[in-house]
């Protein structure tokens, strides 16, 4: 059959185009994050990726850098007002702009795996602080950006744990079960500027971290049940994080995106 030369369209490529577009990603220094940072900025954005583990940010930043991409590290502690205020100004500075905020940043791999009742106060009080709070301030830091130009995209990073009740680091699962409430309601307050506020809920992911913190067989259980038999990788994440991250996505607000291998069918 004699091939035919079509014209592919531009305006089709332009709805997953993230060429230099202004990115923070949290959490950016290790784990999932990582690997958002170097995807999204070998897709052509401007990546700052932010960390409590500044050496790791910064590394991170470092090797996009020296791959010939765009990206910034720097030391943020999300829980910290002005740590956050000072990280939507760094972006602003450095790449004129904040078009994408990945809110990935958590307190997740750090955790034990332990019976609900023994939950130090402390340590629920610091999960809330980080994964609630934290969320929050990264999403005020940011939105008056946005509004300016009444646009923006803000992808909050959630759990399936969510749908599967999950057990043993309950403070956890409840404050990704928040990260949800969040997202609707806050879809809802900016709407009107513009801005599209989505999360997604990953499976068990073997992420660098994930898999320092747990056992073989944990990861192995949590592959039972998948519709897609094998298990979760950080590159499983990336299509869909991106995809809510440009104009592809740009009449989805307040939902939140099961990427599980078909686990819990949400
Ligand atoms: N790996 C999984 O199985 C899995 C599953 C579902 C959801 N998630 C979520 O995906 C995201 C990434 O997961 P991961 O596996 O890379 O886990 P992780 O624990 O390695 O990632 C957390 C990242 O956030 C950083 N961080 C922690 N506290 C911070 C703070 N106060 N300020 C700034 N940065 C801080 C850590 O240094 C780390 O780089 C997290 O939100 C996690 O909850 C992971």
């Amino acid at each position: 059959m004699a091939s035919q030369a079509r014209t592919i369209s531009r305006a089709a490529l332009e709805r997953f185009d993230l060429r230099g577009k202004s990115v923070i990603i949290t959490g950016g220094g290790k784990g999932i994050g990582k690997v958002y940072a170097r995807e999204f900025a070998h897709a052509g954005a401007r990546v700052l990726a932010a960390d409590i583990d500044g050496a790791g940010a910064e590394a991170v930043a470092a090797e996009i850098v020296a791959e010939g991409y765009e990206a910034i590290g720097m030391r943020v502690d999300i829980s910290d007002a002005a740590a956050v205020e000072a990280m939507a100004r760094a972006a602003v500075d450095a790449f004129g702009t904040i078009d994408v905020l990945v809110n990935n940043a958590s307190l997740m791999s750090v955790l034990p795996r332990r019976d609900w009742m023994e939950i130090p106060v402390e340590e629920w009080d610091r999960v809330m602080e980080v994964n609630l709070r934290g969320m929050f301030l990264c999403c005020r830091a940011v939105a008056p950006v946005m509004k300016e130009k009444g646009a923006g995209k803000i992808v909050n990073i959630s759990s399936s744990r969510v749908w599967e009740g999950t057990p043993l680091r309950l403070h956890y699962t409840t404050s990704k079960a928040g990260v949800v409430g969040l997202t609707r309601a806050l879809a809802r307050e900016l709407g009107d500027h513009g801005i599209n506020v989505n999360a997604i809920t990953p499976g068990a992911t073997l992420s660098e971290t994930q898999v320092a913190s747990s056992s073989g067989n944990y990861l192995a259980t949590r592959v039972s049940g998948r519709a897609l038999q094998r298990a979760q990788t950080p590159d499983d994440l990336v299509g869909a994080v991106m995809f809510l991250s440009t104009a592809a996505s740009d009449f989805i607000t307040g939902q939140t995106l099961n990427v599980d291998g078909g686990k819990a069918m949400h």
